[in-house]
């Protein structure tokens, strides 16, 4: 297909799937907005449409708290898999009055946006921007750094695995099979039921099982959710008495890369990070350093509580690269993981777990396939590292996975077969700004 072409689709995805001032990440089985798809989309639509672009990350500011936490989705309607009612967010104090949002965040891709967007415009009209997202934006990171930082120590941590975007990531289906499984779940899984459940649930009638995660993994999660609105989505109350809140690898890895987005858009606009935020900011990637496993050779996430490592290499493995805080001779030794062959070097990379992995199956979801948003990263951080070479064969065999499956969801790294739902927007939007930048040195 000529690159042209696939231009063309990729716009018109997006504007199948636009529903006035924000965009919906696919049509029937997510039909609201979510955090960091948001921000991929304006990521996008910035190359031809900046006003949209910008309407998009403001769309997200209508479901921050006031607290300053962004949720990770912001309801329509009851429509979809996920109903604003089992969220319930008006338990929270801090819940907007007007509109219903969840009661947890998502990877905090925002500054990001608002410097490529920023990066399109002339520097007053820009600088015009990042006055104008400002308040939102800083308070977001002073409630990561207030909130889910209870060590002091710059890491932060997170509540339900929807947060890290990576819904059913091998590292936190771990430790929820070890600590959220109640009673009632273990009797559903004994007696088999979970196979008659299935039957009712909304996204397995619009993609195949096997390319979801299981019905006991849904339900665990779900099952979360009621325990986090029991608490009213208060950080403190569930700090330590679960064992169920980890220091992630990926969403860390984000928001140091954020954190340095914050400060170059602070300068800009002659603004200042308030200080108690900017100390831990400056802390963060030294912290991230605590997370590498000197005799495995790669970082992993922890938990909160006893600080042990879980011992699942998965994408998230790769990310320290797009965080930028780590040392030339670390970013070689995770560049080597992602030429290995029997690691991440598929057909159609990067696959989401590595396909040593006891988890690896090709169209499950976050548990094998290859996805855009994650790729797209990974080429960032490359570029960023000196490995261009190693960018732009990533970048080739993105755009070759897209020409082949078309929009989809994600990809089997294997065959490059689409999976999950389509057109789906963040496919889309990344493809646009793929073809629309040329990689060279920075
Ligand atoms: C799935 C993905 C998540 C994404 C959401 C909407 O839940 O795991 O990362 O934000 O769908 O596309």
């Amino acid at each position: 297909m000529k690159h042209a072409e696939l231009m063309a689709g990729a716009k018109s995805v997006l504007k199948y799937n636009d529903v006035g001032k924000w965009t919906r990440p696919a049509p029937d089985l997510y039909p609201h907005q979510w955090l960091w798809d948001s921000c991929f989309i304006s990521i996008g639509l910035s190359h031809y449409h900046i006003r949209r672009a910008q309407q998009e990350i403001l769309s997200l500011f209508r479901g921050q708290w006031s607290n300053g936490m962004i949720p990770n989705m912001i309801f329509t309607d009851s429509k979809g898999h996920h109903k604003p009612e089992m969220w319930d967010s008006k338990q929270s104090i801090y819940a907007p009055d007007d509109i219903a949002t969840s009661g947890i965040t998502q990877p905090p891709m925002i500054a990001e946006a608002v410097v490529r967007i920023g990066s399109q415009l002339s520097p007053a009209e820009r600088k015009k921007w990042y006055r104008k997202v400002w308040p939102n934006l800083v308070s977001y990171h002073e409630w990561l750094y207030r909130e889910r930082n209870p060590h002091a120590e710059g890491l932060v941590v997170l509540i339900h695995p929807w947060e890290t975007g990576l819904d059913n990531t091998p590292p936190w289906m771990q430790m929820m099979n070890r600590h959220q499984k109640p009673l009632w779940i273990k009797a559903v899984e004994l007696t088999r039921a979970d196979n008659l459940i299935e039957k009712f649930r909304k996204d397995t009638r619009q993609v195949p099982p096997d390319e979801r995660m299981s019905t006991l993994e849904a339900l665990m999660l779900f099952n979360v959710v009621r325990r986090l609105r029991r608490k009213q989505y208060d950080t403190n109350r569930l700090l330590f008495h679960s064992h169920f809140i980890i220091e992630d690898l990926f969403f860390n890895s984000i928001l140091i890369r954020a954190n340095e987005h914050l400060k170059d858009i602070a300068s800009d606009i002659d603004e200042r990070i308030p200080t108690a935020c900017l100390s831990f900011m400056n802390k963060a990637s030294k912290a991230l350093e605590d997370l590498w496993d000197e005799d495995d050779g790669m970082y992993y996430s922890r938990e909160f509580i006893t600080r042990e490592a879980i011992k699942e290499p998965t994408i998230s493995t790769l990310l320290p690269l797009y965080s930028g805080a780590i040392s030339q001779a670390r970013a070689k030794q995770l560049v080597s993981m992602l030429k290995n062959d029997q690691l991440f070097n598929t057909n159609y990379p990067v696959p989401s777990v590595p396909i040593s992995s006891g988890y690896f199956n090709h169209r499950r979801y976050w548990q094998g396939p290859t996805w855009m948003n994650t790729n797209w990263l990974i080429i960032d951080g490359l570029i960023r590292y000196g490995f261009i070479e190693e960018a732009q064969e990533l970048k080739n065999r993105s755009i070759q996975m897209v020409e082949k499956a078309g929009f989809s969801e994600y990809f089997s790294p294997m065959d490059g077969y689409g999976a999950g739902i389509a057109p789906f927007s963040w496919t889309a939007a990344l493809t646009i700004d793929l073809l629309s930048t040329h990689i060279k040195e920075k």
